[in-house]
């Protein structure tokens, strides 16, 4: 069954002809697959197999190492608490706790109404501003359990910027030709790059 609209399909073309191997954009063609579905269905993956020439279960293994992809249904909003160190020590069990009590899903869990997913993460690179959060991948700071609730109301509107859990950007990448790098296969290379070749400046 045919997954990426014709929209994507077209947009997926685009993405491939930038690499100078197909296989290539596997990665970037599975983000383009969670912003469609929220998930990586397997239609997608099979689907990206085929556009970039290889199998399956090559797909399967590159989107199960990732854990931003995910390959069952989450929310509209995915939650990650940050469980690490700065954050652990300034309340992200606590946080963690409330978020399971005011959603009524243990970590891991979506709510029954598909709105949200909440995880515990990894360190979110913000450790000065513990405890934090981010919704769909997007940072929340300094989070109270006051400041969740209010989060959650707020997400529960309209009254928001933050896109569907798949979007990254709402800003779509455009490269035109004459600015493509021009990158070829290494097999393809012929001589040592540009850069060696610069002259020095004392
Ligand atoms: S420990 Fe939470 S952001 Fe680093």
């Amino acid at each position: 069954m045919k997954f990426f609209t014709e929209e994507h399909l077209e947009l997926a073309d685009a993405i491939i002809a930038r690499y100078p191997k197909p296989r290539s954009a596997m990665i970037p063609l599975l983000h383009l697959a969670q912003e469609q579905a929220g998930w990586i269905t397997d239609d997608a993956m099979a689907e990206i197999a085929e556009l970039v020439g290889t199998s399956s279960a090559e797909v399967l293994g590159t989107c199960s190492f990732y854990e931003m992809f995910k390959r069952s249904p989450v929310g509209k909003y995915v939650i990650n608490i940050c469980t690490t160190m700065s954050c652990a020590l300034l309340g992200a069990g606590e946080l963690m706790e409330h978020a399971e009590r005011r959603l009524g899903v243990r970590a891991g869990g979506t709510t029954e109404d598909g709105m949200f997913t909440i995880e515990g993460a990894e360190c979110q690179a913000a450790c000065t501003e513990a405890p934090c959060l981010q919704v769909n991948y997007r940072h929340r700071y300094r989070v109270t359990s006051d400041q969740f609730d209010s989060m959650i109301e707020e997400l529960a509107s309209t009254n928001h910027d933050v896109p569907d859990h798949g979007v990254l950007s709402r800003i779509r990448q455009h490269i035109p030709e004459d600015r493509f790098v021009g990158a070829v296969p290494p097999e393809d290379v012929v001589s040592s790059p540009a850069w060696m070749h610069d002259e020095k400046v004392d």
